[in-house]
């Protein structure tokens, strides 16, 4: 069961997803329009169109079961309608053969606030826990098997790569020095050795912020899942239909944005990219919102 206190999300640039939703909405002038929504988390966005579009039927996926719980507790008026059905796996799982055509998509990518703020799910260096990071806690490798078990060169490429950490050697060097006495179990002894070697003085972000951002992307394989499910999901879309995408850091930001110009290549001509220009959060959000600050959102229109 999940504690209410944990269930709040501040859903992200709201207002910009529901004007790029808005053309498809008003173009069927009231009959009936499939929405998928590839990460439902705490159902914000969902809400919205739902609240807004009586006649919006929606399908959501979320990886994690404690999303897809507070979804069927929370959401059970439209689920015992038949305008939701909630689905717990991954978007990569989504198969236009079993699930059909949508009017409209978001794929609303990373961790929502109360997975965040859960210490028990590990992936915040400043609420104890255990090193885990899995957002489908029922399988794969927890954060902990990483920093235990690969080598110190395969912890630098991580950190460099994922975490764009250019010089992780010193916290490197000191993990696998520091795990021969006792393996690293729980976020706060890595959040720790972190804060020892690196410095830290409380201003500014907090030396772990990069290196837990590359485990999690590691554990969830999260760029690769986004690389390899946009072209499902764009052939997911219907003639016009749309798929919003949302990110929170530049290497997501470049996937979605170079597969948006493969997929309007002559070669393939799926269809375009609705905003040329990114579109990012007003200052009024991201000063209310720090998740807000990072954002941001992609839509591809099919032809
Ligand atoms: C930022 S939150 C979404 C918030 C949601 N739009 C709202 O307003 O409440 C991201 C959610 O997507 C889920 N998620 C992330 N990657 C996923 C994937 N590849 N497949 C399914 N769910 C995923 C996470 O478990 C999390 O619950």
């Amino acid at each position: 069961m999940i504690p209410d206190s944990h269930s709040l999300h501040q859903p992200v640039l709201m207002n910009e997803f529901l004007q790029m939703m808005s053309p498809v909405i008003e173009a069927h002038d009231g009959k009936t329009l499939r929405y998928f929504d590839g990460t439902f988390g705490r159902g914000g966005h969902l809400k919205a169109l739902l609240e807004r579009h009586s006649n919006i039927n929606a399908l959501a996926f979320d990886q994690d079961p404690e999303a897809i719980e507070y979804g069927q507790k929370n959401f059970s008026t439209w689920l015992d309608q038949g305008r939701l059905e909630l689905f717990q796996g991954n978007f990569s799982q989504f198969d236009v053969e079993r699930w059909g055509h949508f009017d409209l998509m978001l794929l609303d990518l990373g961790v929502s606030s109360p997975q965040l703020d859960q210490g028990h799910r590990g992936f915040s260096f400043y609420h104890e826990g255990p090193l885990d990071m899995r957002m489908d806690n029922s399988q794969g490798i927890t954060a902990a098997e990483i920093i235990n078990a690969y080598s110190e060169d395969e912890l630098n490429a991580l950190f460099q790569e994922l975490g764009e950490i250019s010089r992780p050697y010193r916290v490197t060097r000191a993990i696998v020095h520091d795990r021969k006495e006792k393996p690293f179990l729980n976020t706060r002894d890595l959040a720790g050795l972190i804060e020892r070697v690196e410095g830290w003085h409380r201003k500014g972000h907090h030396p772990a912020t990069q290196y837990f951002l590359a485990l999690r992307l590691s554990v969830n394989a999260e760029l690769d899942v986004v690389e390899n499910s946009l072209e499902k999901l764009v052939h997911g879309l219907k003639s016009k239909g749309r798929l919003a995408v949302l990110t929170f850091h530049s290497l997501e930001d470049r996937i979605v944005k170079n597969k948006f110009k493969e997929f309007a290549e002559e070669t393939k001509d799926w269809g375009s990219a609705v905003n040329k220009k990114v579109i990012q959060a007003p200052w009024s959000e991201a000063s209310e919102n720090p998740r807000a600050r990072s954002a941001k959102l992609r839509v591809f229109e099919r032809k």
